[in-house]
């Protein structure tokens, strides 16, 4: 069937659609109903199916002949450490895990927070949580401490997961100490915590606290799965939103399993049995669909790198994974092809190295810059694909759905909604844009199976975030515009939100940090365009009246406190002091045009803007 004839089904009558792809996952009761609302209005998928996701990730995959076949391979350059765990491998350990998870307490509906670099004790942790129908809460490990305090509070966890290091090229990155501040900070009881013992990092162990991965994994019988209504949570995931407190986006098992099985083949075209290497980090959504659950819900092997694109140890480090594993698809984001470009831009890292097996090549995670995109086409045979999508649906929005039909791309585009997803453009009023012009991205109701149906113990956040503005369509903080071909454009964020390097970071977050500082009477950070990350966050700051501190001593201390807020991963690192920022004459800092002057694109103030000239300093600092 076309592109077309697919998308219409879906769009037609979404419940048979959606049906019909439930016989990708085994059942212990087939769901009846397709699509159901819940007391808050919101989309349930699957509402009367029970099944269990670890189930369908491995034990089926075992007892259906898979159980020599590499489930993970893990390539460590940071540590030299390589290992092929096979789905067999993979179901002993996840079952003693889970029966390690027993032994501490933790049952079916409990949190268990991960805070573990990329080694394969996290996907084993995670797996072994969906076997018993406790719900993981992954934090990636480049957040400081007072980042997974907010998560620890948030998620009320019974037990964290976490190990001695993750390793940063060639810097050792101690987690006790950061996972001891947490504690200090999160209103959460822990009493608690497994944690893998790293060589690079030996553990100092609290007796009555810590449990090393060693005797947890002892600790208990194998366990089986346990059954799970197909809409209990499987995860919460925290990302960024507008304000200071992340959001705790809820994935769902039923609606999850199906819908990233069939993107497996419909959007990248693989089998089981095909390797399959989302180059991400499992602390983010890219992470946990396409490391994790989906390729081995589709029976493929995954690869798990705790590398980086370069320095590690140069940058042929992607070529030879793809070379070695035999790798069928490599998912990365732009930012990294970026880092392997800029130290060897005539791509000799290829060198020496068969290729074949690559057949797609797919980019997420911010736009895919045409620049980029020749590079990557030019060094290739295989299409280069950039595909859109947030942490909040859990699979691409938009993309070139290789496995229904190849559609003809267009740089710059996300090619085009995938089917399942009705994507329009409003405009402020809530009126649909035609094509061309440029508008709010938001996705009409219902949305498809694996998009989350709440916010961790927080619905009123929900509906007010993402369903106030437009009702009926879920507002997606991306704006962009539909060109007459259908082909879907996204040309960033029209709120708080920045991408750094792939990675999703609020703006408002950092202020509030560079606010607190005693100096600081008001301030505003801007994310601005970097040729490497995409995006760089930029802080703006008006001093106190009367505040004696140098601009340089400002920057450092100011760097230094995001450092250990946020994390290093914010890449926090410039500060301008400016006379004043732009305003409204109520007062209101005009966020929107800092953010347009900072990308680069035209604007035009507002009529109630307090005094345009002070927008001659912001253009002077920010302008790309
Ligand atoms: N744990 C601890 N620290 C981390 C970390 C982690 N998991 N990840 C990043 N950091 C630190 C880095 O060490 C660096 O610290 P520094 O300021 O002391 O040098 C800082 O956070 C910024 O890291 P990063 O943004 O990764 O920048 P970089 O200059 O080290 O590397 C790239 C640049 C492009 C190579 C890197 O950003 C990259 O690989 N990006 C791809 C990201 C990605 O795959 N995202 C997936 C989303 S789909
Ligand atoms: P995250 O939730 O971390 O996956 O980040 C989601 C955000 O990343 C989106 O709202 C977009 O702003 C951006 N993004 C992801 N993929 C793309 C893409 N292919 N093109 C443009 N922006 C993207």
């Amino acid at each position: 069937m076309s592109y077309l004839g697919v998308y219409q089904a879906a769009q037609d009558n979404p419940a048979e659609f959606w049906l019909d792809k439930t016989s990708l996952i085994e059942w212990d009761v087939l769901p009846s109903i397709a699509v159901a609302e819940n007391a808050g209005g919101s989309e349930r998928w699957f509402a009367d199916g029970i099944m269990n996701t670890c189930f369908n990730a491995i034990d089926r995959h075992v007892r259906d002949g898979r159980a020599q076949q590499a489930a993970i391979y893990y390539d460590s350059p940071v540590t030299g450490a390589r290992e092929c765990i096979t789905y067999g491998d993979l179901l002993e350990r996840v079952e003693r895990a889970a029966g390690g998870l027993q032994q501490l307490g933790a049952g079916k509906g409990d949190r268990v927070v991960i805070y573990m670099p990329m080694v394969p004790e996290a996907v084993i942790a995670m797996l072994a949580c969906a076997r018993i129908g406790a719900i993981h809460s992954v934090v990636f490990g480049g957040f400081a401490a007072p980042e997974l305090a907010v998560r620890l509070t948030d998620a009320a966890p019974k037990l964290l997961i976490t190990a001695t290091c993750g390793v940063e090229v060639d810097r050792v990155v101690h987690y006790m100490p950061i996972v001891d501040a947490a504690l200090e900070l999160t209103e959460a009881t822990i009493n608690n915590i497994v944690v893998l013992d790293r060589p690079e990092s030996p553990l100092v162990p609290k007796p009555e606290r810590d449990v090393t991965w060693r005797d947890f994994m002892q600790s208990g019988e194998p366990l089986g799965c346990t059954p799970v209504a197909a809409t209990d949570p499987l995860y919460i995931l925290y990302t960024s939103g507008t304000t200071g407190k992340p959001k705790g986006v809820v994935r769902d098992n039923g609606g999850h399993a199906v819908a990233l099985a069939w993107s497996m083949s419909a959007v990248y075209d693989v089998a089981p049995g095909d390797v399959f290497w989302a180059a991400s980090d499992i602390g983010w959504v890219v992470g946990h669909s396409y490391i994790v659950y989906a390729p081995l819900l589709m029976g493929c092997t995954t690869v798990l790198y705790e590398g980086k694109p370069v320095k590690t140890p140069d940058a042929s480090a992607f070529w030879r994974l793809v070379h070695d594993y035999r790798v069928r698809v490599l998912f990365a984001a732009p930012t990294a092809f970026r880092a392997i470009r800029k130290e060897d831009p005539k791509g000799n890292g290829l060198t020496g190295y068969n290729l074949d097996c690559l057949k797609a090549l797919f980019l997420a995670g911010e736009r895919l810059d045409p620049s980029t995109l020749n590079w990557l086409e030019s060094l290739t045979d295989c299409p280069v694909i950039d595909h859109w999508w947030q942490t909040e649906t859990g699979w691409a929005i938009a993309g070139n759905p290789l496995g229904i039909e190849r559609l003809e791309p267009k740089p710059g585009s996300a090619t085009k909604p995938l089917p399942g997803y009705q994507v329009a453009i409003l405009d402020p009023q809530g009126v649909p844009l035609p094509p061309g012009e440029h508008g709010a991205v938001v996705i009409k109701r219902p949305l498809p199976p694996a998009c989350l149906p709440t916010l961790w113990q927080d619905h009123k956040r929900f509906e007010e975030a993402y369903f106030a503005t437009y009702p009926g369509y879920y507002l997606t903080g991306d704006g962009g515009y539909l060109d007459a071909d259908g082909y879907l454009f996204i040309m960033g964020r029209t709120d708080d939100v920045i991408n750094v390097a792939g990675h999703r970071l609020s703006t408002g977050e950092m202020e509030e940090v560079v606010a607190a500082h005693r100096a600081v009477a008001e301030c505003a950070v801007v994310g601005v365009q970097d040729g490497l990350k995409g995006q760089v966050p930029v802080g703006l700051v008006v001093l106190k009246d009367g505040a004696e501190v140098a601009p340089k001593t400002l920057e450092h201390e100011l760097v230094q406190r995001m450092r250990e807020a946020i994390g290093p991963v914010a890449s926090f690192r410039r500060v301008h002091v400016v006379n004043r920022l732009p305003k409204t004459r109520s007062g209101k800092i005009l966020r929107s045009t800092l953010r347009s002057i900072a990308d680069g694109r035209p604007f035009a103030p507002p009529s109630t803007i307090e005094d345009p000239a002070v927008l001659d300093e912001m253009i002077e600092v920010l302008m790309p």
